[in-house]
C-alpha cells in the first residue's frame, strides 16, 4: 500500500459548534495522526465550545462577546481568545494548512477573504459568501494562489469527477437534490408547514438555515451559483435533478457523451475528509455504501412551480451583477422571519421575489468588498420593510 505523508495538517474551523463544524471534529477525532486543530470559532454555544477546547486543545479560539471570552480565559490559561467580528478575522489569518469555513450566512464573507489574503487554503462549506461575492472570492483565490476546496457534498462530487479533466470538455453538470421534507406535499399543504417541520430533513442532519433552504429548494438555487464560481461554468451548464436516495451527489456529462457520477454515503464527513486530505485520499474510510443500496436509484426534474425558489435563483444566476447578493440577503432575512413565525413557509419566495423585482444593482459587475457589504446591508433593510408590508 502507498505510504502517505505523515505530517499532521494544521486546521482552523470557523463555526466549530455547528453541524459541519461538529462533523469536521469527528473527522479529526477519527484521524488524530493526520490532523491537528489550531483554531476554533463559535458564536453562542459556549458549553459545546468548552468541550471541544478540552478535547482538541486549540491554540486560538474566537467567540462572539467579551463576557464569554473572559470566562474562557479564566478556565483555559494557555489559549489566545479573540472576540467579535475582529476575532473571526484574527483567527482566520493565523497560518494553517486549511481553514474550514463553516459559519452560516453572509457573516462568513470577511473571514473567508481574510484567510485567503493570508495564503491559507480553504475548505468551503459556507456557501452564502460564494453566492454574494463569488467574483471577488475567486479573484482573490487566484491572486494569492490558494486552494478553494468544496465541502458541499454536490460540489465535492463534481470537483472529484473533474479531477484530470478540462472543464472546457464539460457539456453539463448535474447537482442532485433529495427534494427535502415536503417534496410530495401539495401547494396548499405547504402554506401550513411549521419551522419545526421544515428543519426535519429526511436524509441529512444539518443546521437550521440550510435545512429550511433545502425545504424551499433555495439551497439548490444557491448551489447553482456556488457551482458557477467554483467550476467557472455558465448557469446553462448546470442542472438540478431530484434524487431522493441522496447517494449520487453529482454527475458530469462531457461533450463526447461520457458521464461520470460520484456516489457516497449520506454523510458530510466524507466530503469534509476529502477536503482535508486533498490532493491525496485517505487510506481509511469513515463509512461505506453497501452495494445493495444502489439497486433503486431514481432521478427526476424538479417541480419549479411548487418550489419557485429554484427558478428565482436560476434567473438571478443568469442575470449576474449583484443580483445574487440581493438574493442571498433577502433569503437570509426571509428564512429568519419564517423561523420567528412572522411569515409562512410559502411567503419566503414571495418576499425574495418582491425584493428582487426592485431590480437593484443588476448591472454592477465590478464590485469590491465595500459595495457587497453595503448592498447586503441595504437589502436586509428593504427585506424587513417588504415583510412588514406583507404582514400588516
Ligand atoms: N450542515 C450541512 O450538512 C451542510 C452541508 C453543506 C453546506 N453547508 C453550509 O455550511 C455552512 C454551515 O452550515 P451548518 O449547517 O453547519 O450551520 P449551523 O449548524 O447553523 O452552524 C453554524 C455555525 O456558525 C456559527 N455562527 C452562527 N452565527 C454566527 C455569527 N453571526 N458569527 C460567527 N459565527 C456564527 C455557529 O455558532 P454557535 O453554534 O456557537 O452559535 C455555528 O458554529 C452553511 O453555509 C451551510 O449552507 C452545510
Amino acid at each position: 500500500m502507498k505510504s502517505q505523508t505523515t505530517k499532521q495538517k494544521k486546521i482552523t474551523i470557523l463555526g466549530s459548534t455547528g453541524s459541519i463544524g461538529c462533523n469536521a471534529l469527528d473527522v479529526v477525532r477519527s484521524f488524530p495522526e493526520q490532523f491537528k486543530i489550531i483554531g476554533l470559532s463559535a458564536y453562542s454555544n459556549i458549553d459545546l465550545l468548552k468541550k471541544q477546547i478540552k478535547e482538541f486543545k486549540p491554540q486560538f479560539v474566537s467567540v462572539a462577546d467579551e463576557n464569554s471570552a473572559y470566562n474562557l480565559e479564566k478556565e483555559f490559561k494557555n489559549i489566545t481568545i479573540f472576540t467579535g467580528k475582529e476575532g473571526l478575522k484574527q483567527i482566520s489569518i493565523i497560518k494553517v494548512d486549511i481553514v474550514l469555513c463553516a459559519v452560516v450566512g453572509a457573516v462568513g464573507l470577511e473571514p473567508l477573504l481574510n484567510a485567503i489574503e493570508n495564503k491559507n487554503n480553504i475548505a468551503i462549506a459556507n456557501k452564502e459568501p460564494l453566492v454574494m461575492a463569488g467574483r471577488l472570492i475567486t479573484k482573490k483565490v487566484k491572486e494569492h494562489a490558494v486552494k478553494l476546496i468544496p465541502v458541499d457534498s454536490e460540489h465535492s462530487a463534481i470537483f472529484q469527477c473533474l479531477i484530470g479533466h478540462d472543464v472546457n470538455t464539460v457539456e453539463k453538470i448535474y447537482l442532485t437534490a433529495s427534494g427535502g421534507p415536503f417534496y410530495n406535499k401539495s401547494i396548499k399543504d405547504l402554506e401550513k408547514v411549521t419551522p419545526a417541520e421544515a428543519i426535519k430533513h429526511p436524509r441529512w442532519s444539518m443546521g437550521k438555515k440550510i435545512s429550511i433552504d433545502s425545504a424551499t429548494l433555495m439551497n439548490k438555487g444557491l448551489e447553482i451559483i456556488e457551482a458557477m464560481w467554483l467550476f467557472g461554468l455558465q448557469e446553462s451548464k448546470i442542472d438540478v435533478v431530484i434524487h431522493p436516495q441522496s447517494i449520487v451527489h453529482g454527475l458530469v456529462e462531457f461533450f463526447d457523451g461520457n458521464m461520470l457520477a460520484h456516489l457516497g454515503p449520506t454523510d458530510m464527513k466524507l466530503p469534509i475528509l476529502f477536503s482535508f486530505t486533498y490532493p491525496e485520499r485517505s487510506l481509511k474510510s469513515i463509512k461505506k455504501i453497501n452495494i445493495k443500496e444502489l439497486s433503486n436509484l431514481t432521478f427526476d426534474y424538479p417541480d419549479e412551480k411548487k418550489f419557485p425558489c429554484l427558478k428565482i435563483a436560476r434567473i438571478v444566476a443568469q442575470g449576474g451583477g449583484l443580483q445574487p447578493t440581493v438574493l442571498n440577503a433577502s433569503n437570509e432575512v426571509a428564512v429568519q422571519s419564517f423561523c420567528e413565525g412572522k411569515i409562512r413557509f410559502t411567503d419566503i419566495y414571495k418576499v425574495v421575489e418582491k425584493v428582487l423585482e426592485q431590480n437593484l444593482y443588476t448591472n454592477c459587475n465590478n464590485y469590491n468588498l465595500e459595495t457587497v457589504l453595503n448592498v447586503d446591508k441595504e437589502v436586509r433593510k428593504k427585506t424587513h420593510e417588504t415583510i412588514r408590508q406583507l404582514t400588516k
